[in-house]
């Protein structure tokens, strides 16, 4: 449990170490159930780092070890949320969505709890959004009663982030402001420093796309000093050098490409502008990276109508063919995007 509260407060490394020792004793003592609480307890770890590859690894261990259906019902949540965070929601989802029903029969509240905030989370990445809200303001309800505080936290930030979403213009319900301020002041209060640096991020969005550069600048930097304190290396860029190197931000890029051991699994996510993605994908391509870029075309419906997010990507077959980015993506592996063809 010294592992989860150190994930919780951002301290991965710690976290990790806290588990890996649970791991050893569980494995000198042959304890089958124990080696799968530590191995969940890892996966959690790496999963809240960002480190997704371990954190599947070690979910899946932790499934494998299971001994009884309570300890895999456990080791499940965990492995479904790395699923949900690694870009396979649906996957995630379908377990998870089992899970909460399954822990709710037993009257075992942490289970029930744990699973829906992972649940709600993965209904948000799959863009399930009227069920994530739905699973969230249950979720809070129940976080609220049993005085869980992070949870609480977390299913704000996740509602602020839907209601971004869902209603970009802000000008009536939902609003996301409420629950972004809500999300920060609780997770300020108990010093959960990696979900306060993802709302004050996702607060600084909101205020940047209202037009409030200032305060969006404000929040947008108190994330990015939260991260560095949490030690994430990060390198800024911007064209008039009002924050990190004046330039353009491949000039970073390809630096920290070419200073990296060729044998380290690196791949590159980008969003921003059209030309930005493209110039880094070709930077990528060279250095053998794989590259996920997030298009943003004018997106009518969100839900495959309207056909104005079209966006020309290469098959499997090898031909290029029209996708809506609204179902298809919008994250797609940079090569088999057709650049020419976006607009800028
Ligand atoms: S936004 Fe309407 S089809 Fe994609």
């Amino acid at each position: 449990m010294a592992s989860w509260a150190y994930s919780q407060l951002g301290r991965w490394d710690d976290a990790v170490e806290e588990g890996q020792k649970e791991l050893s004793i569980a494995e000198e003592f042959s304890d089958n159930s124990m080696i799968s609480f530590a191995a969940w307890i890892i996966s959690i770890a790496y999963t809240s780092k960002g480190d997704l590859g371990r954190a599947i690894e070690y979910g899946e261990l932790a499934v494998q070890k299971a001994p009884t259906p309570g300890d895999k019902a456990w080791a499940q949540g965990p492995l479904a949320w790395a699923w949900c965070q690694a870009g396979e929601p649906h996957r995630g989802v379908e377990v998870l969505a089992t899970l909460v029903p399954m822990h709710r029969a037993a009257r075992f509240v942490p289970g029930v709890i744990h699973a829906t905030v992972w649940l709600g989370e993965g209904y948000w990445l799959a863009g399930e959004y009227d069920k994530a809200r739905q699973t969230l303001e249950e979720l809070l309800e129940m976080a609220e009663r049993c005085g869980m505080r992070f949870v609480l936290g977390s299913a704000h930030r996740f509602l602020g982030e839907i209601a971004l979403k869902t209603n970009p213009t802000q000008a009536g319900e939902p609003l996301a402001a409420p629950h972004f301020e809500q999300s920060i002041a609780i997770l300020r209060e108990i010093k959960a420093e990696n979900e306060l640096a993802l709302a004050c991020a996702g607060y600084g969005r909101l205020r940047k796309q209202q037009g409030n550069i200032a305060e969006a600048r404000e929040y947008l930097t108190k994330a990015l000093e939260i991260f560095e304190r949490l030690g994430v290396r990060i390198a800024r860029a911007t064209e008039d050098g009002s924050a990190g190197e004046a330039g353009l931000v491949t000039a970073p890029l390809a630096r920290a490409l070419a200073g990296l051991d060729p044998d380290r699994p690196v791949a590159i996510y980008a969003c921003g502008p059209t030309p930005m993605m493209r110039a880094v994908a070709t930077l990528a391509a060279p250095h053998g990276r794989p590259c996920w870029v997030s298009l943003e075309p004018v997106m009518g419906c969100g839900m495959g109508g309207c056909y104005s997010c079209v966006v020309r990507v290469r098959q499997p077959d090898g031909q290029a063919r029209y996708v809506r980015s609204c179902l298809s993506g919008p994250v797609f592996d940079s090569r088999k995007v057709v650049w020419e063809e976006l607009v800028h």
